[in-house]
């Protein structure tokens, strides 16, 4: 079925501001003091890798951007690039629109336009210099001014109070740290401004750092990436051996090291070593940066070509279907070999990363050997470069987490060894532990020992910042559960304010889920909450009905028809509900968001009616509220208006089960309205939120009036996109039984059988939605999908 793309409204949805920058800038305007600058106009120079990501990601920020580089050819082939990058630049298709390319000889005077200029060139100084002469020339006076470089001295590049460095990471919409590096000349309102504008509308974890080589995260990762990789080459370590010992294992990302270096690419890692080595004259451990094993390795792989993943090969290689590794001792590509180190089985039984690194580093074998000598150097050398990088070792724990996807920064895992054991053992072990060190009990006096960030739970530890917790949106670290069960629990947030956080695995819904989501309206009818949020710190804001524990036969119905009571509950709540949904928010977990009140939604926020992929169909309102926001709208706006298309559309979003690439996105399909909105950043989400709820309380809210406002398109609409179906299945498009699924959602999104056009209440839909959920459930090919779907972890087209 072909996507319909004439939808009322749309162009106009997409171009909504996106967050609540309005009201954050009357509230600091009312502050008083001088205005502070804005950015209603970016130029980014360079568009290669990263100027074109970070011109993307002023795009998704709703900023317009002039993109330049040397040729028009170059720029050109940059954006087209762009938009077709995987995973996508783009929030949504129409953001590109708002970037403009053009070339340094014909547009250099858009430069004039600017509010704030990044250059992104190539990685050499006296391009830099030159490129920032040449923009001093051309700026308007009161334009911000950016190099982006992994780690040259910025003052070098320029020396104005308008200038500073910035180093995005790579790619630019996804990565959370941004370093900010002012020099000495630079204004600190400049510099305090780009931290807020980065921080609120583009979305970044912002560290500010000091202008030394590298700044922080590149640093201690160029240093203790070199001194693993050293260490591997003298004892003997398998490509596959290293990578499984350097990832989760020790709270490191996937890609561990051998992954990541085929990410990066062997000739940039190459080049940003030699140019640390020779940036850092006093720091002793530069020597590892001139390892003869390491460079031997490092010349051998780029003569031939073998450079990473541009190249199409490098510590690893594509051969066919499987992964090929190299063997470091004879040069060559061969079959993959799974380490034999029992110890890693074992440690990887135990959750918490501090207990599981304790074991690790007491293992009296490989995995052992090489975690100490990994962990403890990486330790010393990010304490040996305090004060020098940073004053602040939040700083240093904040880009490696932030930058690198560390777990823990190397602070709070240090801590959560025990600073003064950990010490000695490095000592013993023949590691330099600065002074400094040895006086501490710990780093972080009065947070608690393993980081919030690492249980999931970050405004439940005293201490922890507020720009990276729910502790903004005021929840008392101590306050008891208001109301508690194993699936879900009612927090007191503040203010009159409610939480419902769910904490299932990956927050799916079950019947504790739904008790207390029964319960929590209830209480929060009550005196004296004022509204609620539901909300939670997990990976994900909900995948959706828990597929494990479906209820027997006989109690299908009445299962499906007390969620659709309580989703109706937190509908028709007098007081104002807010879902606050981030991350992957399917089925059921968007079916909950649409019951709110609002929905303020994190900017990546992975939204879709996912059911026919195992065979059902939302049955929780999924159907009813997509006609709603989608079909009703228009119907009531324009009588005479055609719903086919309309209906068309909501059939392709569910038939399809189209998951949105992001909130913006999800409000293109129809899942966000106008009055829901979009945050950029994360960690300010449950504030936002929350402060919703109290603007929604403030301004007198009601609960909606229970009416006839969803639109049931009737039978000749039915039988047209049955049609349409056919036509599909005929064309071998979708299998025959998912043409049958989408009939039976075709005929729920028409409201059955109707003879005509009409409009009905919304228990109409969901009295449909039911029926041919529990009529799903008993297909054979269904129960395949699902018993597939928990085998897998995907869908089965059967
Ligand atoms: P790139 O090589 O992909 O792109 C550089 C672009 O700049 C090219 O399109 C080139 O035509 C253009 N260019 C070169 N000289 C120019 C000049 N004089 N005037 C105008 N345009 C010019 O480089 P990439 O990777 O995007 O890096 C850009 C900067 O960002 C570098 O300083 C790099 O160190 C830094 N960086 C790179 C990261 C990465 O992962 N690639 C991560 C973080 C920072």
């Amino acid at each position: 079925m072909k996507k319909e793309s004439g939808r009322p409204g749309r162009s106009d949805r997409a171009s909504r501001p996106i967050a609540n920058h309005a009201r954050r800038a009357r509230r600091s305007a009312s502050a008083g003091g001088t205005p502070a600058p804005r950015i209603r106009r970016a130029v980014v120079i360079g568009s290669g890798t990263m100027g074109g990501g970070i011109a993307a990601h002023f795009a998704n920020a709703r900023v317009p951007v002039y993109l330049l580089d040397i040729s028009q050819q170059i720029v050109t082939a940059s954006l087209e690039r762009l938009k077709k990058s995987k995973p996508p630049a783009f929030f949504t298709a129409e953001t590109a629109e708002l970037v403009t390319i053009g070339n340094l000889n014909d547009n250099e005077a858009w430069i004039g336009e600017g509010d704030w200029i990044i250059e992104a060139i190539v990685e050499e100084l006296q391009p830099k210099r030159d490129l920032a002469a040449r923009i001093d020339r051309l700026r308007k006076p009161d334009s911000i001014v950016s190099s982006n470089t992994s780690g040259l001295p910025i003052s070098q590049i320029a020396a104005k109070p308008y200038f500073l460095g910035t180093h995005f990471f790579n790619p630019p919409r996804y990565m959370k740290l941004l370093e900010v590096i002012p020099t000495q000349d630079t204004d600190p309102k400049i510099t305090d401004f780009v931290r807020d504008f980065a921080e609120r509308r583009l979305g970044k974890g912002v560290v500010i750092c000091k202008d030394t080589p590298n700044f922080i995260a590149n640093r201690l990762a160029s240093i203790s990436g070199a001194m693993l990789l050293d260490f591997v080459l003298q004892h003997d370590y398998t490509i596959e051996e290293t990578d499984a010992i350097v990832g989760p294992l020790i709270g490191r990302p996937k890609t561990a090291a051998f992954r990541l270096q085929d990410l990066v690419g062997l000739d940039v890692s190459s080049s940003v070593a030699r140019n640390l080595y020779d940036l850092i004259p006093n720091d002793p451990a530069r020597e590892v940066l001139r390892s003869p094993r390491v460079e031997a390795l490092r010349k051998k792989q780029m003569d031939r070509g073998r450079l990473g993943d541009k190249t199409g090969q490098g510590f690893y290689k594509k051969g066919g279907k499987a992964i090929e590794t190299l063997d470091l001792d004879t040069g060559e590509y061969r079959e993959r070999r799974e380490p034999n180190i029992p110890s890693i089985g074992e440690a990887n039984k135990i959750k918490s990363l501090p207990e599981r690194l304790h074991f690790v580093l007491q293992q009296d074998d490989k995995a052992g050997a090489l975690a100490r000598h990994v962990v403890y150097n990486s330790l010393a050398y990010a304490a040996q470069r305090i004060p020098e990088i940073t004053d602040d070792i939040e700083n240093v724990d904040r880009a490696m987490r932030w930058g690198f996807s560390h777990e823990m920064g190397p602070f709070e895992l240090w801590d959560a060894l025990g600073v003064r054991a950990t010490a000695e053992a490095m000592k013993k072990y023949g590691v330099d532990v600065p002074a400094w060190v040895l006086k501490k009990e710990r780093f972080y006096p009065g947070r608690a020992a393993v980081p919030a960030a690492v249980i999931g739970r970050l405004a439940r530890s005293p201490g922890s910042s507020p720009s990276e917790t729910l502790g903004e949106c005021g929840r008392d670290a101590r306050s008891p559960a208001v109301r508690q069960n194993k699936g879900a629990s009612l927090l007191d947030i503040g203010e009159g304010v409610l939480q419902l956080e769910f904490h299932t695995k990956m927050n799916t819904l079950d019947d504790d889920v739904r008790s207390m989501i029964v319960q929590s309206v209830e209480e929060l009818e009550k005196v004296p909450w004022v509204g609620m949020v539901i909300g939670n710190d997990g990976a994900d804001f909900c995948v959706g009905a828990n597929l494990d524990v479906a209820p027997a036969e006989s109690r299908l119905y009445v299962s499906v028809k007390a969620m659709q009571d309580a989703l109706m509950a937190i509908r028709f709540c007098s007081k104002p509900i807010v879902a606050a949904p981030f991350g992957r928010t399917l089925g059921g977990g968007a079916e909950v968001a649409m019951a709110a009140s609002r929905i303020v939604a994190a900017a990546e926020t992975y939204m879709g009616q996912v059911e026919v992929g195992v065979g059902l169909v939302p049955a929780a309102g999924g159907c009813k509220e997509l006609i709603r926001r989608v079909v009703s709208p228009a119907m009531s706006q324009t009588p005479n208006a055609d719903p086919l298309p309309l209906v068309q559309n909501v059939l392709q979003t569910i038939g399809a089960a189209r998951v949105s690439s992001s909130a913006a996105e999800a409000r293109e399909l129809g899942f966000l309205t106008d009055a829901d909105r979009i945050v950029m950043n994360r960690d300010h989400l449950m504030a936002e939120a929350k402060e919703e709820v109290l603007e929604l309380a403030a301004h007198g809210y009601s609960a909606p009036v229970r009416e006839k406002n969803c639109y049931a398109a009737g039978r000749d609409v039915l039988a047209a996109l049955k049609a349409g179906i056919y036509g599909m299945q005929q064309g071998a498009y979708i299998s025959e039984y998912d043409a049958l699924i989408s009939s039976k959602l075709a005929s729920i999104l028409c409201g059955g059988d109707l003879s005509s056009g009409q409009w009905v209440d919304e228990q109409f839909f969901l009295d449909r939605e039911r029926e041919v959920f529990v009529a799903s459930c008993r297909e054979p090919k269904t129960l395949e999908r699902i018993q597939f779907m928990l085998a897998n972890g995907k869908p089965l087209r059967n």
